[in-house]
């Protein structure tokens, strides 16, 4: 096959960032996909329909003309978040709210140190039909970084799912065996978004032959037979797993230092990606599925009603670009050959 067209993606799980980037972030995004959960770890972040109205006006103002991207706008749980916090928020139209256990990542401070003080937060948001996005990383210290998101299940998705047993969850770019195992054994209130790094790389990508910042991403990439069961799981074309990138832009500067952050800027060429291992896979049939489909049904939202067509045509993707700022960022697989591509 060298040609294929399926309805327009959404991604289900992207971070934008705020201010002048959002001039190149939203573009990028906004270039194939027509939704997106945007993530609310900004600092300080997006605590409440306010704080979410508000950058959604900026998010729109940011759009290319004529776009019709529209993001999804996500509320960040703190500790302190109420059932009122809720309720106000699916008044505002608000889908769904994000969990990070404080200290996993990103802007991460201001996150959950509790989870079992959240009971009438949890209970409002399957009031409400909103969903539970999870970052699902323990972050105890003493619990190696490879093994955070099993010992995650264990400790607490386990208990989470059972004691809320109608709440609609999602387990965030998940990168373990044992995580596509536990979606696909749960309910049909569980889903999972799968990143493309998750899907091409393991942790030799990152430490073999020098260590690789722009493959750094939280959670880390884990040994080849995750990646593996990750691209069993997609190629098996269950509706429990959706396209979502966590495409998380870091300038160069704070990624290729002493302490680098997570994330990886992959917008500029997601779509495309996936599609490359849709193809390895031998599963093209399987793309729409996971990019388009699986997606909107698990969120109880409309298809999109456009297409996107990909060609199997190869480019090379930039080996930097420039932010609004002038300062560069480095495109995740910068430098590299890209099999499929998007037609204009
Ligand atoms: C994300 C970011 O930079 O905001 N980083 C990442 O490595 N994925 C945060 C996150 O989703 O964990
Ligand atoms: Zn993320």
């Amino acid at each position: 096959m060298n040609e294929i067209t399926i309805k327009t993606p959404d991604d289900w799980h992207l971070h934008f960032r705020d201010g002048d980037i959002l001039a190149e972030t939203v573009a990028a995004t906004a270039r194939c996909f027509d939704r997106a959960i945007v993530m609310p770890n900004l600092a300080p972040p997006v605590r409440n329909a306010a704080d979410a109205e508000a950058y959604k006006e900026r998010i729109l103002a940011a759009r290319p003309e004529g776009s019709n991207f529209e993001p999804l706008m996500t509320l960040y749980l703190t500790d302190r978040t109420t059932a009122e916090d809720i309720n106000e928020a699916a008044k505002a139209g608000i889908k769904a709210v994000k969990l990070y256990p404080a200290g996993a990542t990103t802007n991460s401070d201001a996150a959950v140190t509790n989870i079992d003080g959240l009971a009438d937060v949890f209970a409002a948001l399957e009031a409400n039909n909103m969903l539970l996005l999870v970052h699902g990383e323990v972050t105890d210290s003493h619990i190696d970084i490879f093994d955070r998101e099993k010992e995650f299940i264990d400790q607490r998705m386990g208990p989470i799912t059972q004691k809320y047993p109608t709440l609609k969850i999602v387990f965030e770019h998940i990168t373990t065996k044992d995580a596509a195992e536990f979606v696909l054994a749960a309910g049909g209130n569980i889903g999972a978004t799968i990143t493309p790094q998750h899907l091409m790389l393991n942790r030799n990508d990152l430490l073999v032959g020098g260590i690789r910042p722009h493959n750094y991403c939280l959670p880390v990439l884990k040994r080849n037979i995750h990646q593996q069961a990750l691209r069993d799981v997609v190629a098996s074309g269950s509706d429990k797993f959706f396209l979502g990138t966590d495409s998380a832009p870091h300038e160069q500067a704070k990624k290729e230092t002493a302490c680098g952050c997570a994330g990886c800027y992959s917008a500029w060429a997601a779509i495309e990606l996936y599609t490359q291992v849709f193809d390895e896979l031998g599963a093209l049939n399987k793309l729409e599925g996971f990019a388009s489909l699986h997606g909107p049904k698990f969120y109880g939202l409309p298809e999109n009603s456009g297409t996107i067509t990909l060609l199997k045509e190869s480019w090379t993707l930039p080996e930097s670009i420039t932010l609004p700022n002038g300062r560069p960022i480095i495109p995740f697989m910068a430098g590299s050959e890209v099999q499929w591509k998007l037609k204009s």
